[in-house]
């Protein structure tokens, strides 16, 4: 397994192009399924959740074409795929193929939308919380599916296809909202989902499914209205720019100094996390291109965050906060109230120094003056980050073990900050 070296102490200074948003990108190759026409996504970045994917789309069909690299772009210039899921040759998804990703288990949405059945594994994905998956069910169960679970399968089945109906979620799911949004797009009649979620990634699906021919109204609020026609059509979409990695480098500036161009990156996307950098001393400001990110001189003042549905502060940024408040001039406290048990960086952290005590959901983190090197252990995607940031501003050397997690969501994670001035390199294998 690969390891990743850093040694602390360089600020970072220059450009890093922001990739198009990981959990945007998933449910729109997803959606794919929905048309047996060419559905073309642009600005899709390259992660090994991606291949995963694709790898699980291919089982029931769909056909992919990776368009070539053009003069002038980099390899980190988002890919253009062609997804055309002509004839849905298997609507089963196996436990081999979903137990790496949550986000496959979304294929039962067009899937059964689409033919009338589905049958996929119960997920597996980041060890955040139990995650279930009750209120996808749900979604589905109103809007006619019957379910049962037959040995670790969900088996969904609406043979007469599905029909519009009233989804109310009693707290704001992300993929519930996805597979309500995918669901209803081709049933017969209207669907009202009340408590949507909100975030971005829901938006731009929505936006997408519009271009393919979906009639979707309140879109950006929570309470959606979707009027299912008959079929949809193939679209061109453009993914848009990951906000969580955004917020990842903005607070990997933040936390070793230094002014830093976010190369693409959209601030109204994550106002609520800028804002609070903001107030631990950065200077963020929007520009043509991108969000400059500076700290230059001056401490990193403790700041105190509650993760919540957007427009609130988002979970996928806590850890990342967190490694930041363990060089606060003071003590911040983080509460964590999406997943429970999202707090294993903490142990990791506490290895390169930090100083944090756990009380249920509320981390309390009392700033230190300095952090050093140390061996330590990814165990989540944002987990793993956020010993990235506090592995820069490290003293000597830290080596993360495991970092597939990385790979899962972060686009050429070393070359990006290595450009910038940090002294990053991955060790192959070991
Ligand atoms: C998505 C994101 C993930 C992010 C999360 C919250 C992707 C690929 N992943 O995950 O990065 O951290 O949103 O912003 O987009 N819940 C239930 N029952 C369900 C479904 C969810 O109780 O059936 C609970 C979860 O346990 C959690 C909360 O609802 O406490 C929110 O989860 P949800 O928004 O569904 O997260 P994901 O869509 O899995």
């Amino acid at each position: 397994m690969d390891r990743i070296q850093i040694t602390g102490g360089a600020s970072l200074n220059g450009v890093i192009p922001i990739s198009g948003a990981k959990n945007a990108a998933l449910p729109l190759m997803i959606a794919s399924l929905l048309t047996d026409e060419t559905l073309t996504l642009a600005n899709v970045p390259r992660l090994s959740d991606v291949t995963a994917l694709s790898r699980i789309l291919s089982n029931h069909g769909v056909d992919r074409m990776v368009a070539g690299k053009r003069a002038g772009q980099s390899a980190e210039t988002g890919q253009t795929i062609a997804l055309t899921a002509r004839t849905i040759v298997d609507t089963c998804a196996p436990y081999e193929l979903v137990s790496t990703m949550r986000a496959s288990f979304w294929v039962i949405a067009p899937l059964i939308a689409r033919t009338g059945e589905a049958r996929v594994s119960l997920p597996g994905g980041c060890a955040i919380g139990t995650r279930p998956v009750d209120l996808l069910l749900m979604a589905l169960e109103k809007l006619g599916a019957e379910i049962e679970i037959e040995a670790g399968d969900v088996v969904a089945r609406a043979p007469k296809g599905l029909v519009g109906g009233e989804i109310v979620f009693p707290k704001v799911t992300v993929g519930g909202t996805h597979t309500a949004l995918m669901a209803a797009v081709l049933a017969r009649g209207t669907t009202h989902i009340v408590n949507a979620a909100r975030e971005p990634e829901v938006t731009d699906l929505a936006h997408c499914l519009v271009k393919m021919g979906a009639r979707i109204e309140g879109i950006g609020t929570s309470h959606l209205v979707v009027t299912g026609v008959a079929r949809l059509t193939g679209a061109h979409h453009t993914v848009l720019p990951d906000r969580i990695e955004t917020g990842t480098y903005a607070m990997a500036v933040a936390m070793t100094g230094g002014d830093v161009l976010l190369e693409g990156a959209r601030a109204d996307l994550l106002d609520s996390a800028l804002g609070t950098l903001s107030q631990s001393g950065a200077e963020v400001s929007s520009e043509e291109g991108g969000v400059r990110i500076r700290r230059n001189g001056g401490g990193i003042a403790p700041v105190d965050v509650t993760t919540e549905p957007f427009p609130g502060f988002p979970t996928d940024l806590q850890a990342q906060f967190m490694a930041l408040m363990t060089r606060a001039g003071g003590t911040s406290t983080i509460r964590e109230t999406i997943f429970e048990n999202r707090f294993m960086h903490v142990q990791e952290l506490a290895r390169l120094g930090a100083r944090i005590r756990l009380d249920g959901d509320v981390a309390h983190v009392e700033g230190v003056e300095r952090l050093k090197g140390a061996q330590v252990m990814a165990t989540d995607l944002r987990a793993s980050v956020s010993l990235v940031i506090a592995a820069l501003a490290a003293e000597g050397t830290t080596t993360i073990n495991r970092v597939y997690h990385l790979d899962r969501g972060f686009e050429a994670l070393e070359a990006k900050l290595s450009r910038c001035g940090a002294q990053v390199q991955r060790i192959a294998g070991g």
